[in-house]
């Protein structure tokens, strides 16, 4: 492989001792730690792993994170008597409900019964009206990652071609969004860029990948986008964690690292950052709610 590496694991060591710094700060002035509430209904073996490694990023940064683990057959009545606690309670000022959910359950409507201030996933229709309006109150996580990915490394999206593969609701819908926007300082992650939104409806999606200055790809499907796709010197951001035969793959094939000046890689890509923007949304919370 040619292509630099773009590393979100030390980039992520970085930022979270960044926000480490600031919650010590705040406990110095006695105030209470930020607090996550994470809740995780079944036992879908990738969202266990998400939430453990969510909990233990929190810890080791010095934030509280409580995790609610609730059975499979939980009633969707059960999960909102459960949120409507947490938004109650003074210690939690963040609130993350971890998707999929099993199917008796309506995930709108468990999506908006989070307390708009404690929305730290940045799902609820309000808090995505505001990022649509160029007021956000926070960033959704994953695209908030990419961002700070690319920045960070000297990779600034204004002015450039964008091509993100993939429009779910946690991804490519938000990110284009924010790549497209103008940076200002109410929009500090407004990318100023060219953006193409590309799916599965996309007409010759290889030709329209090859515009792409930096391509994002967030397809969900492993390995699809090939070095044939990707211009020469091209930045590549690989959002996929599809599991295959038990291992993490991305959507970006290795082929791909011959052509592209820069990939980021499955793991230790894209996954930490969104964790680690999780914990720059909980301390937003906390400096919301208690000041
Ligand atoms: N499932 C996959 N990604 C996410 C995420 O960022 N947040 C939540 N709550 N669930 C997810």
């Amino acid at each position: 492989m040619t292509a630099r590496r773009l590393d979100g694991k030390e980039l992520a060591k970085v930022m979270r001792a960044e926000v480490a710094a600031k919650v010590a700060a705040r406990a110095r002035s006695g105030k209470r730690p930020p607090g996550l509430a994470a809740v995780l209904v079944g036992d879908d073996p990738a969202s266990q792993v998400y939430v453990r490694n969510k909990h233990k990023a929190c810890q080791d940064a010095g934030l509280g994170s409580w995790v609610h683990n609730l059975p499979a057959d939980t009633t969707q009545g059960q999960l909102l008597d459960l949120i409507a606690r947490l938004n109650a309670d003074p210690q939690v000022h963040g609130i993350l409900v971890q998707l999929p959910l099993p199917k008796q359950i309506d995930p709108d409507a468990v999506i908006r019964a989070v307390a708009v201030e404690k929305d730290v996933d940045c799902f609820h229709p309000v808090n995505l009206g505001l990022l649509v309006a160029g007021h956000p109150r926070y960033y959704p996580c994953t695209p908030h990652g990419v961002y700070q990915l690319l920045v960070r490394n000297g990779i600034d999206p204004a002015g450039k071609e964008v091509v993100i593969v993939g429009r779910s609701n946690i991804v490519g819908k938000p990110l284009g969004l924010m790549l497209a926007q103008k940076r200002t300082p109410a929009n500090p992650a407004g990318g100023d860029a060219t953006v193409t939104i590309a799916h599965t409806r996309t007409r010759d999606l290889a030709g329209v990948c090859r515009r792409a200055e930096i391509l994002v790809a967030a397809a969900g499907s492993p390995r699809v986008i090939t070095a044939d796709m990707v211009s020469p010197g091209a930045v590549v951001v690989d959002v996929g964690t599809n599991a295959v035969n038990g291992k993490l793959v991305g959507d970006v094939h290795e082929g791909v690292g011959e052509v592209a000046s820069a990939v980021s890689p499955v793991p230790g890509g894209v996954g930490p950052m969104t964790i680690t923007m999780l914990l720059v949304n909980t301390l937003a919370a906390a400096e919301t709610i208690d000041g």
